[in-house]
């Protein structure tokens, strides 16, 4: 099942790679405000479920681009075809495919590729989390403050604007650095080969999630929701680290708990 999403994933890579050498030619629409959609994110996910649909006839699919498909099967592909649109159309090259796969409501299996530098993050589970067929695990930093943080600001609903500032702010004087690189999928993938310590953000997809959980929780790490608890795919509210410095962001972002968004 991994080798078909990771044929999957590198279908889709090819017709982003393909894409980004002419940007100029690109059809974008706004889906809402700040939310952008491309042929390049359709085209993307059709190769993706195409590919996955005639291996599996049975299975569902919930696309960002196409929604839920056979909701009620035991087996779902949770897909999101290039998470990081913002950067693909600035060029910015921080962008990726991500492919989870849920067997009766557990993720199994994911796989993130990032097109860019050619890195295919993979994780079965109950068998680790690699890169490029290498083993990864989550660093090994204890204290939050020798952390680097990835994060990803509030860009559409501003509801929850000062929640996250407070968050922000706790954060940036009690950490070594925060960084903010525009996708979801990568922080998390980053977050599980040890690259940064810590991830967090607010009102996530669970396409943009999905993947990447799985991946950071094969390579030793913690992913919950902002109380520390298992419903982060739902709720879209994720923090994942390794154990050590997963207590100390929970702790830290206790405090800002009544402001945030509730989904799930
Ligand atoms: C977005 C990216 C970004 C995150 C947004 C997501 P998209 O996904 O993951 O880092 O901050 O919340 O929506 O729209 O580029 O697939
Ligand atoms: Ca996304
Ligand atoms: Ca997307």
């Amino acid at each position: 099942m991994l080798n078909i999403a990771v044929k999957a994933a590198r279908q889709a890579g090819d017709i982003i790679n393909f894409a980004a050498r002419d940007l100029d030619q690109l059809k974008i629409q706004t889906k809402t405000f700040n939310d952008f959609v491309s042929e390049v994110d359709q085209a993307a996910e059709k190769a993706i479920i195409d590919t996955l649909k005639y291996a599996y006839p049975d299975h569902g699919f919930l696309g960002e681009e196409t929604g839920d498909t056979n909701e009620t099967a035991e087996n779902i592909w949770i897909i999101d075809p290039l998470d990081g649109t913002t950067n693909f159309l600035h060029s910015y090259p921080c962008y990726c495919v991500s492919i989870a796969l849920q067997q009766k409501g557990k993720l199994t299996q994911a796989v993130i590729y990032d097109p860019v530098r050619n890195d295919l993050f993979t994780a079965t589970k109950g068998r680790g989390a690699f890169l490029n067929d290498k083993r990864i695990r989550v660093g090994k930093r204890t204290k939050l403050q020798d952390s680097l943080i990835s994060t990803g600001f509030p860009f559409r609903d501003f509801s929850y604007l000062d929640t996250y500032m407070a968050m922000l702010r706790d954060m940036i004087s009690n950490t070594v650095g925060i960084r903010r690189p525009g996708s979801a999928a990568l922080d998390l993938a980053y977050v599980a080969a040890g690259w940064s310590d810590g991830f967090f953000e607010l009102n996530l997809s669970s396409w943009d999630i999905a993947a990447g959980g799985l991946i950071v929780q094969e390579a030793g790490g913690i992913v919950g929701d902002f109380e520390g608890e298992e419903h982060w795919l739902k709720s879209g509210n994720i923090v994942a680290a390794n154990p050590k410095v997963f207590a100390q962001m929970i702790q830290l972002l206790q405090p800002h708990l009544k402001g945030i968004p509730k989904r799930g």
